[in-house]
């Protein structure tokens, strides 16, 4: 039989038609090891709190959904595991920084609206070559190194939850929309930094963000937005005082012709059975 351990989970609850104000609610769990969170809350809710809500879906750490305020950090619940804690007593509340629908539900909307705020998307000054494509947009390693770390961000809210700025300041735009701000402004394909300059280069845009880091130790895919958020800030600077990089106002295509050339030259020889 597996060792288990008896943990104590205090657990903020909320039912906006039943509370004025919230709650806490103890429940007792043995727990094995290995067991994560949002496992414990999947039993809690199977066997002694019916009513308990929270929001999950993929359980591995990729939809980012499950974010919640766990021992006082933001964390995902699937992602983290009781024992790994060191703690006989577990709070799990709702992420701060945001509305609370229901007990640890929080309301994500303004995250999605800061994030679809600054265009996260390629804009290009001429549409002709995404409506008519002639070929594949090229860019090299060195290229995509620029922004690859950013295109793991899963918008799962924990860095704005941590954000200290955020917290006095709610419409601040935040870590994760900052930091995608970055990602598509330094895209080589992209032409878009006029048109964000509106949404970004404001006054609860990046100049407000004080270098506390939080964002960055609370993200679970090891996104660095606050060293996002300095780039974007440089890359505004320059920008006004007509540093910025140039981009053409079509990225360089290679034509299909040549795609299929050198896919042909790096296949591999057909495998004959038997030899
Ligand atoms: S359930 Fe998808 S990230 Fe936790």
């Amino acid at each position: 039989m597996t060792d288990t351990k008896q943990i104590t989970f205090r657990i903020r609850r909320y039912d906006p038609d039943l509370d004025t104000i919230p709650h806490w609610e103890e429940h007792k769990l043995n727990v094995p090891d290995g067991m994560t969170v949002l496992e414990a809350l999947q039993e809690i809710k199977a066997e002694q709190a019916p009513t308990l809500a929270w929001r999950s879906s993929c359980r591995m750490g990729v939809c980012g959904s499950c974010g919640m305020f766990i021992n006082h950090l933001p964390m995902l619940a699937c992602q983290t595991q009781v024992l790994h804690l060191g703690t006989d007593v577990v709070t799990v509340a709702p992420l701060p920084n945001y509305d609370n629908v229901k007990d640890l539900v929080p309301n994500l909307e303004p995250l999605i609206q800061k994030h679809a705020a600054i265009k996260p998307f390629i804009i290009l000054t001429n549409s002709k070559e995404i409506d008519e494509p002639t070929g594949e947009f090229i860019q090299t390693p060195e290229q995509r190194d620029e922004y690859s770390q950013f295109t793991f961000c899963i918008k799962c809210g924990l860095c704005l939850a941590a954000c200290p700025t955020v917290a006095t300041d709610p419409l601040f735009l935040g870590p994760q929309a900052l930091a995608q701000a970055y990602r598509y402004t330094v895209d080589n394909r992209d032409c878009g930094l006029q048109e964000r300059l509106e949404a970004i280069d404001a006054f609860h845009g990046p100049y407000q963000c004080h270098m506390a880091g939080a964002c960055s130790q609370a993200c679970p895919k090891g996104v660095d937005p606050a060293f996002g958020i300095q780039l974007l800030k440089r890359t505004l600077v320059l920008d006004s005082i007509g540093f910025g990089k140039k981009k053409s106002s079509v990225a360089k295509v290679m034509p299909l012709a040549d795609i299929v050339k050198q896919i042909e030259e790096f296949a591999p020889p057909p495998r004959t059975v038997g030899k």
